[in-house]
């Protein structure tokens, strides 16, 4: 180490040390001037002595998580890991498949939308700090989330990683993530900017919002990130906006991340993007991760980049300017400092921090008679069914798939909560003949760009399957044929059983299919049309068995089985069981299969026979809860005749506990939904307007995103935005609304009184909407641009103050290419809901 250097490192130090908590305040680009001077000098110094190649080698990956340091001059490996929910499992240097740790276990905390779903700040907060302390205790630098992208589509596969679809809630919630993170001496890394709203094509979908679109709808939450979180590093989408890739967008990058937000982090890829080494280089990315060549010197920001400065096409400036950025993030997370924090995971105080979250995030949709709580002493036995009753889901979904140590399913958590002295009769109803496809949890073979499980496909030019022509990857054992020319195919995985003992392997298929176990034919027929058999296999839990189905034909099929542990009861078995049990749980919804990166879903219904059953049992038990476990919304059709529905997202490693606590009352729901939920697909804007394709998204609903839409189109949803129950009632009152004389930062205040009229302790969250009564453009009627939680015991009354700054009345002006707020009336609503407005005001801005 050189003189300088350890001079530099040892001043670091003496800040570090005697001031903590400024130096870690430095990891905000805004941070105390005199650490940020250190840090500058250093990035100065550093990059002084780097040679050319040195530099271009900190600029991509060297491994599928890490950029190479240069150790000459103690800069480390940066090693980075997803996601938004926990820190993934180790992932193998060089490949996708898990490097088989047993060391790397962590807290699987409840996915973003169910963070969302509590509108509490702190609770993001809560849900940040587990995120960086436990990334650092696995010596990692970045972390990768908290995603952000808005869910425009209830049917994007990505929507349970983000935090709903509203702008005003999503940049209230980022900022509190992205510092918590950060307060760990890690990087928190915002994705995907900007506009990845569907899974479909999402490499190349290209998004076309008009411009006020893309400023008040889709950027807001980044810019928050940017501007209040601090955010030391954000990912760039797959897709291209306004037909540019978004990592080498320049409007999108340079000019409105980099230059007006003053954005001084990394811009790091995706994992694999589609872009040229010239553009990406000029218009702003710093580094490229995952790109599917063969060696990291082929990577576009490699040798091909060395080259371009080399040839003077790109000057050697451009360069430093990404390393400065780089430099400048290793500094603030302490990279060079001894004394970094070093992080804690996987421990008792995060795992309850996992169950804090989702308590604040279950949603009590509908409650008629005050059918829930359940009241324990009451109950003697209690029927359990629906497909997410045991379920465990920590291990699906993509990237974002976490391994924790436990999860604790709906089951279990009434099994621990009910105890002894109250019988569970646990079964699965289903349809007869329903195919129950091969859950992803018993695939062990890998998605080459996601790492998550998938189905090998190879397509071939004859029906001998010898002339190889080309492969694909498949999510789940139901594929249908799309294209003559994929008439041919191989579909393989390696299956891994949970349990020994007899798995009852079944296979629809319309065309010619021959189906094999390790090479043996056990299912082989013919048919023109949909034929459905069946053979028990005894499988060996642990052991890896090669499945592979040859199939000809241009239709479809499906691989399902009934694996051991999963006992289906018929129709007249689990009516007769609901009829005489004291409450009946249906845990519905979705899982990973459906809410997943990779895939958005075809349509919005629950899947299988989840609709037929619940009617079944609600004609026969009027003590019938539906739950449902889902990241996105689902039709249901059911609800007028339910008389309790929840909405309890993925939960995290301890839902089970927390669904049970608020099931018995132990807990009382606050929740309210980050997402509205549609009574049809057809209703939502990007159906209704055909705007959903694989080619383009024109965003037609321009700033009308979820509940705008509804409103404007006076379409009823099943539930509105903002919507949840609670087991006490509150009273929204005296509204006021005050205009400020000097209005620098907040020009309008508005204070309601809120008081809780029931028996329990609980929980409103007051939002307050907005109205523009006389803008020059089309706005929506309402928009969130306020929102408080607040506790209250039985009786209580406080009062709540919501703040208004000008930038909360203005919209964006595309002629100014600003915000503009006009003067005229502008209308307030308060309520508990966007459809429960309790107390109404105008008032007339005059600026
Ligand atoms: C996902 C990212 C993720 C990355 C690394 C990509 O496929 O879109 O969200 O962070 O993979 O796993």
């Amino acid at each position: 180490m050189n003189k300088v250097f350890s001079l530099m490192i040892s001043m670091l130090l003496v800040v570090s040390c005697s001031d903590r908590n400024r130096r870690v305040d430095s990891a905000k680009p805004h941070g105390s001037r005199s650490s940020e001077q250190l840090i500058r000098a250093e990035v100065a110094r550093l990059l002084s002595e780097l040679t050319l190649e040195e530099k271009i080698s900190l600029l991509h990956a060297n491994s599928k998580f890490s950029v190479a340091g240069v150790e000459r001059l103690g800069i480390a490996e940066m090693r980075m890991s997803d996601g938004p929910h926990g820190v993934r499992e180790e992932i193998s240097r060089d490949s996708w498949e898990s490097a088989n740790w047993t060391t790397d276990f962590a807290t699987y905390l409840p996915p973003l939308t169910a963070t969302a779903a509590s509108w509490d700040p702190e609770v993001a907060r809560l849900h940040g700090g587990v995120l960086g302390a436990e990334a650092r205790h696995r010596e990692k630098d970045i972390i990768l989330g908290p995603g952000v992208n808005l869910a425009r589509l209830p049917t994007y596969g990505r929507n349970f990683e983000y935090l709903g679809e509203d702008p005003f809630l999503a940049a209230a919630l980022v900022s509190p993530i992205v510092q918590a993170i950060q307060d760990n001496d890690v990087a928190a890394c915002v994705k995907h900017y900007a506009l990845n709203t569907q899974e479909l094509e999402r490499w190349t979908v290209d998004a076309k919002p008009d411009e006020r679109t893309l400023r008040e709808v889709y950027l807001p939450a980044f810019e928050a990130a940017v501007k209040e979180g601090g955010a030391l590093s954000i990912m760039g989408g797959y897709n291209r906006v306004d037909g540019i890739n978004a990592n080498q967008n320049k409007m999108l990058v340079n000019d409105i991340l980099k230059g007006e937000w003053g954005f001084d982090g990394v811009l790091l890829t995706d994992w694999h993007v589609d872009i040229n080494t010239f553009d990406a280089a000029m218009n702003g990315l710093d580094v490229e991760m995952g790109t599917r060549v063969p060696t990291y010197g082929e990577y576009y920001f490699a040798d091909a980049l060395l080259e371009e400065v080399k040839q003077g096409n790109i000057a050697e400036s451009v360069v430093d300017e990404k390393v400065r950025r780089i430099l400048g993030l290793q500094l603030r997370i302490g990279m060079m400092d001894p004394a970094r924090k070093t992080g804690e995971r996987n421990t008792e105080k995060h795992h309850q921090i996992a169950r804090k979250i989702i308590e604040q995030g279950i949603v009590l949709l509908q409650n008629k008679n005050q059918v829930l709580p359940l009241e324990k002493p009451r109950l003697k036995r209690v029927l359990v069914l629906g497909p997410n009753a045991n379920l465990a889901h920590g291990r699906g979904g993509g990237s974002s798939q976490v391994k924790s140590s436990y999860e604790v399913t709906p089951l279990q958590g009434l099994r621990n909560a009910l105890g002894e002295d109250v019988e569970i009769d646990y079964m699965r109803a289903t349809g007869d003949t329903e195919l129950k496809a091969i859950a992803s949890d018993y695939i062990s073979t890998r998605h080459g760009g996601s790492g998550t499980p998938a189905w090998q496909i190879h397509f071939f030019h004859d029906l001998e399957h010898s002339q190889y022509k080309s492969h694909n990857q498949w999510p789940s054992s139901h594929y249908r044929v799309e294209g003559e020319e994929k008439q041919h195919i191989n579909f393989a995985a390696t299956i891994v059983p949970l349990e020994t003992g007899e798995h009852l392997l079944q296979l629809k298929a319309a065309g010619k299919v021959d189906f094999l176990v390790d090479g043996q034919s056990v299912i082989r027929f013919e048919s023109e049309s949909d034929v459905q058999r069946a053979i028990p296999l005894q499988l060996e839990a642990g052991k890896a068995y090669k499945f592979l189905l040859r199939y000809d034909g241009s239709q479809q099929f499906t691989l399902g089985w009934e694996a051991p542990g999963l006992k289906v009861a018929s129709k007249e078995e689990y009516l007769a069981a609901a009829k005489t049990a004291d409450a009946v749980i249906y845990f519905a919804g979705l899982n990973h299969d459906y809410d997943r990166e990779g895939q958005d879903r075809s349509d919005m219904t629950l899947p299988g026979n989840q609709d037929e059953v619940i009617a079944n049992l609600l004609g026969v038990n009027a003590k019938t809860i539906v739950f449902i476990v889902a990241g996105s919304a689902v039709e249901m059709p059911w609800a007028e005749a339910a008389p309790a529905i929840v909405w309890g997202w993925y939960g995290g490693m301890e839902a089970g506990n927390a669904y049970a606590r608020m099931l018995l009352g132990e807990l009382n729901p606050s929740g309210k939904m980050p997402i509205t939920l549609p009574v049809k697909y057809e209703h939502t804007a990007p159906i209704a307007l055909n705007d959903y394709n694989e080619v383009e998204s024109r965003y037609k609903e321009g700033v009308f995103i979820g509940y705008r839409w509804f409103e404007k189109q006076y379409i009823q949803p099943i539930f509105p935005f903002g919507h949840g129950l609670s087991y006490t009632s509150f009273e929204i009152s005296g509204l006021h609304v005050r205009q400020n004389v000097s209005p620098e930062k907040d020009v309008v205040s508005v204070t309601v009184m809120v008081k809780n009229t029931g028996d329990y302790r609980g929980a409103e969250v007051v939002q307050l909407y907005l109205g523009d009564a006389e803008a020059s453009v089309e706005r929506p009627a309402k928009e969130l641009k306020g929102f408080k939680k607040i506790w209250l015991d039985p009786g209580e009354e406080k009062p709540v103050i919501l703040n208004l700054s000008k930038r909360d009345l203005a919209f964006w002006d595309i002629k100014t290419k600003g915000w503009l707020v006009e003067p005229g009336v502008f209308n307030v609503f308060v309520g508990a809901s966007v459809q429960d407005i309790r107390q109404q005001a105008s008032f007339s801005y005059q600026p």
